[in-house]
């Protein structure tokens, strides 16, 4: 492995180079991600129902031992989430008149525990509506249900209010290339800080496949959110090998698409350090294709291969391309 070019090293001039890591990934794959990572992001560990499943009782063993090999090792971290409509327990819906407070005492909690390794955090994630017309918010959330939009203005005031001076406070969501998406993005942000800037950083998921988004529309995106004069971090990438709607039973491990999959890594970080002076992080959702999301999960029993390493660990071609300059 010693030979192998450090991901994080060859882009020092650029941004920091990620990944989502989990108790898991670490144990089995620690001097890989030593190596190549200069952040890390815990998968689940972090997110509320993780750390706080029932009110008042904190469960800190995975997100510690995550904070704690970064500690070790001087890796500094992105917190993931605050304020989502998924993984969230149930009982800070229950009743509204305390489910701020309830918030502000977690973000408290949870963001004082981090405060020495975490210099960024997801505050809101996914708040935005994926369907073109109509309202701009999901609707489905329960925040949404119980406060209307107010929430995303209160999260971050408390996110400002509650979190180090510096950490920066982002609003993270998918599919945020996509033209309509991605205006419903701006203008939720535009309301967020139309009284003085609270979000000051946007995260570009970017759970992509090769050719979607095109690279226009990833030039655009970066371009449209940074005129707004936000930070950009590309929070969660991945590269599907599969198409959209792919049949079941379809051949998708040729080498052919292994190699519009190696190409399109290629050209998606050509992208991002053309605007490296807006990019801070790029992180991998994952570490090796076996430990994505992806595998196996959410389409039940398929396999993907939507990263850079192999499950023993060794570049596949498309590192080789993200290298490549
Ligand atoms: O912890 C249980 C375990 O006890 C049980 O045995 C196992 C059986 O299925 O499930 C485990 O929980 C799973 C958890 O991952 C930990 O592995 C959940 O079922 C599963 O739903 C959960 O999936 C996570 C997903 O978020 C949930 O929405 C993925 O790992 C995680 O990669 C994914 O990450 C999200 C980001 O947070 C937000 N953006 C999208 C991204 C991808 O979906």
């Amino acid at each position: 492995m010693s030979e192998i070019v450090s991901l994080a090293e060859k882009y020092k001039d650029y941004f920091k180079i990620g990944a989502a890591v989990n108790p898991r990934s670490i144990a089995k794959y620690g001097d890989l991600i030593k190596k190549h990572f200069n952040s890390l992001t815990c998968e689940n560990e972090m997110k509320f129902i993780s750390v706080q499943p029932e009110r008042g009782v904190f469960t800190f063993d995975a997100a510690d031992t995550v904070a704690n090999f970064a500690r070790e090792n001087g890796i500094p971290m992105r917190g993931h989430t605050f304020v989502w409509h998924g993984q969230t327990p149930r009982w800070i819906f229950e009743d509204k008149d305390s489910a701020y407070e309830e918030l502000a005492k977690h973000m408290e909690t949870v963001g004082g525990r981090y405060a020495d390794i975490v210099y960024a955090w997801d505050v809101v994630n996914e708040a935005a509506n994926d369907a073109d017309g109509g309202n701009i918010y999901r609707e489905r959330s329960p925040w949404y249900g119980l406060f209307g939009e107010s929430y995303l203005k209160e999260a971050f005031k408390m996110a400002k209010r509650i979190l180090p001076a510096g950490t920066k406070l982002v609003y993270n969501d998918y599919n945020e290339s996509n033209p309509g998406k991605r205006d419903r993005i701006i203008e939720m942000i535009r309301r967020i800080n139309d009284e003085g800037i609270l979000v000051d950083t946007v995260g570009m998921q970017s759970h992509w496949r090769p050719g979607s988004p095109s690279l226009d529309m990833i030039c655009e995106a970066i371009e449209k959110y940074a005129a707004e004069g936000l930070r950009i971090h590309i929070t969660e990438l991945d590269v599907s090998m599969h198409e959209w709607n792919e049949a079941p039973g379809t051949v998708w491990d040729t080498p052919e698409r292994a190699e519009e999959h190696a190409k399109y890594y290629g050209d998606i970080f050509a992208i991002f350090r053309k605007y490296k002076d807006h990019i801070d992080s790029v992180t991998l959702w994952g570490v090796t294709d076996g430990t994505s999301w992806l595998n196996g999960f959410p389409v039940r029993g398929r396999p993907d291969k939507a990263l850079l390493f192999t499950d023993d660990g060794m570049p596949k071609e498309a590192f080789y391309r993200v290298i490549d300059f």
